[in-house]
């Protein structure tokens, strides 16, 4: 069941002992598809806060929803909007405590209460992704969320 963040400690050996274990999976196929399909599936059942986990790509000028799990979510985020796009905008993570308290913040799912975004880049460092975790519960990510959400995405285009 989805619920409560693990204890600070514990979140980060879960996030440590992940990476690991995708660093060895990705050593199979460097087709980014099949590497988020893997991480969104590793990510949203180790992690009990993560209700909706999953990624966005940017294909041409739209973010289009990618690999993900959990509930039903929006296929296209609305061009400029909400937090996946300020995260492609800012060029950097985004951790919103409160989504009620973010402008234009876009709902796929109104149990949604806290969100993390982070950039997913190229070799080239280009961003082609975002990789976007929500939780049902307001202030439910901390910076260990952050970077251990942005080391992972950044296994996707690497070696
Ligand atoms: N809340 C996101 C949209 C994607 S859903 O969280 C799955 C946003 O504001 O960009």
């Amino acid at each position: 069941m989805k619920s409560q963040p693990l204890p600070a400690a514990r979140l980060v050996g879960r996030f440590s002992r992940i990476h690991t274990q995708l660093c060895e999976l990705f050593q199979k196929t460097p087709d980014p598809t099949a590497r988020m399909a893997t991480a969104v599936a590793l990510l949203h059942h180790k992690l009990p806060h993560f209700f909706w986990t999953g990624f966005y790509r940017l294909i041409g000028e739209d973010l289009i929803v990618g690999p993900y799990q959990g509930p039903l979510a929006c296929s296209v985020l609305q061009r400029g909007k909400g937090v996946c796009w300020a995260c492609l905008r800012e060029d950097r993570a985004m951790l919103v405590a409160d989504v009620h308290q973010f402008p234009d913040h876009i709902a796929c799912d109104a149990r949604s209460r806290s969100e993390v975004v982070v950039p997913v880049r190229d070799h080239r460092g280009c961003i082609q992704a975002v990789l976007d975790v929500d939780a049902t519960r307001p202030n439910a990510f901390s910076a260990v969320d952050v970077e251990g959400l942005q080391r992972i995405a950044d296994l996707i285009w690497g070696g």
